[in-house]
């Protein structure tokens, strides 16, 4: 059971670090940045990836024909409603993690008794729109916006002390990490949401390396522009000077880490400057943005494991492309 320790008053956004994702980017994400610029295997961190730009081209690539993620996991979702009656119990708190809007919640609004959302997510914007909206639409739902990193401690609302909870993860932003990280944050979950919670997690299951591929190199170039987004970021906002045209899209299926890697790859031998520092690069080398896990039933299985969840039960479309599952 939930203990009342666990339950804190939630965190005002003031006490949250600065770590400015759509606001500019801290000296903290610089100084990240630069230790990955100048590393032997240059790498750059993901977050940066998430400015207003970058949040709008992340929209684009959701609605392409390629990426399959989201309109497959949307489908599961629709499918859900019988299933999860049982599962989740009545009156229950559904706690989001990284909820820049509710239309995934919807579905589970739909589909279960909720009677609090906890959208959890760094865009206080974001945040603030989302809960008028459902002010609006669901005037008995009580919402408890957390403006905070979700992968940081997470102190649960008061208001929610009594309820039974229901995480949500969707997404395949878990895929996103590394095994180390999503264990970490798996645990970490798994101490906030309390010992009779239900975490539903989306990931994306792995396939034939074309159809990923296509998914995170796709024809119209949204994804290509997602990735230079974050070199013109570091251009706007960390007085960088990367010639952006000098670097091309790559995204590359490693079958031995499971997982699609986004690349920017230097077009020529060239000199950047960025907050003082030169950095030169080689012709054909690449600078790592993005890891994207896919998953299989048994590896999943294992991986939750580590974080002292089990797998409940997990639901897929016909092709097997996406997986909701349910840990407990
Ligand atoms: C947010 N995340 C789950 C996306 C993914 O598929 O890994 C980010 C993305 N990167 C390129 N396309 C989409």
């Amino acid at each position: 059971m939930e203990t009342a320790e666990r339950i804190q008053d939630r965190p005002d956004s003031k006490t949250i670090s600065p770590k400015t994702i759509s606001q500019g980017i801290s000296e903290e994400i610089v100084a990240e940045a630069l230790a990955g610029l100048l590393s032997p295997r240059k790498s750059l961190p993901p977050k940066l990836f998430y400015d207003e730009a970058g949040c709008a081209l992340f929209g684009e690539i959701t609605r392409l024909p390629e990426y399959y993620l989201t309109r497959t996991e949307r489908l599961i979702l629709e499918t859900l409603a019988p299933a999860l009656d049982g599962l989740v119990p009545r009156r229950a708190a559904l706690v989001e993690y990284g909820a820049s809007n509710e239309a995934k919640a919807e579905l589970l609004f739909a589909a279960c008794d909720i009677a609090a959302y906890v959208p959890i997510d760094i865009a206080a914007d974001a945040l603030a729109s989302l809960s008028a909206r459902l002010a609006g639409k669901h005037p008995a739902l009580t919402v408890h916006p957390i403006v905070a990193d979700f992968l940081a401690p997470i102190a649960l609302p008061r208001e929610i002390a009594s309820m039974p909870r229901l995480g949500f993860f969707p997404g395949s932003t878990i895929g996103n990490l590394d095994p180390r990280a999503a264990v970490a944050f798996l645990t970490r979950a798994r101490a906030t949401l309390g010992e009779d919670a239900t975490f539903l997690v989306g990931v994306d299951l792995e396939k034939s390396p074309n159809l990923l591929l296509a998914a995170y190199d796709d024809v119209a170039g949204v994804t290509a522009a997602f990735n230079r987004n974050i070199l013109a970021r570091l251009n706007r906002e960390a007085g960088a000077d990367f010639a952006l045209a000098a670097f091309a899209h790559r995204a590359v299926w490693n079958p031995a880490e499971h997982r699609i890697e986004m690349h920017l790859e230097s077009l020529a031998d060239q000199i950047v400057h960025i907050a003082g520092a030169r950095i030169p690069f080689r012709r054909g080398e690449t600078i790592h943005t993005e890891n994207s896990y896919k998953f299989t039933e048994p590896r999943l299985t294992a991986l939750a494991m580590r974080a002292g969840w089990r797998v409940e039960r997990i639901w897929t479309d016909r092709r097997k492309f996406f997986a909701i599952a349910a840990l407990r």
